[in-house]
């Protein structure tokens, strides 16, 4: 999904399937991409995306839970993620996968986390 100006992409989301296990994925859809450019940032253009794509997935999807990967640090997409219900995955199996997929920090922290929003009537 694009965020448009005129003609011109200032944002973007997507939602895949993810149909195999993976050693940094569950099965199941996923959100990912999301971005907006810099100049236009902290004007609603990117809580408009996830809205966006989250109210067209759930139209045949609602009763799946929904995944994303974010870096502990990035304060502006935790805090949207966390507005639309996405909780920490608290799996002690794919926090040890994540930790193998991706490097610590320079201090020496793991930064990954994989969210989860469960179904709306769970
Ligand atoms: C994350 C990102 C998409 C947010 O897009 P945006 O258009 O700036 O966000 P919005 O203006 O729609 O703000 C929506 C919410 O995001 C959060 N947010 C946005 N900017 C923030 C900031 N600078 N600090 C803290 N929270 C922020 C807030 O929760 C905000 O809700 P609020 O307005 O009620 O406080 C944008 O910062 C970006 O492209 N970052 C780089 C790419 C990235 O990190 N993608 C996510 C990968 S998982």
């Amino acid at each position: 999904m694009l965020a448009l100006h005129g003609q011109k992409v200032v944002g973007h989301v997507s939602v895949f399937r993810q149909w195999e296990k993976t050693d940094v994925a569950v099965p199941g859809w996923w959100l990912t991409g999301l971005e907006v450019i810099p100049r236009w940032r902290g004007i609603g253009v990117g809580r408009q995306l996830v809205h966006s794509v989250i109210t067209m997935w759930e139209r045949e999807h609602h009763e799946e839970p929904l995944y994303l990967v974010v870096n502990r640090r990035n304060t502006p997409a935790s805090g949207l993620f966390l507005q639309y219900g996405f909780k920490e995955l608290k799996d002690p199996e794919w926090e040890r996968k994540l930790r193998r997929a991706y490097r610590q920090d320079r201090r020496g922290e793991w930064v990954y986390q994989i969210l989860k929003r469960n179904p709306v009537d769970q």
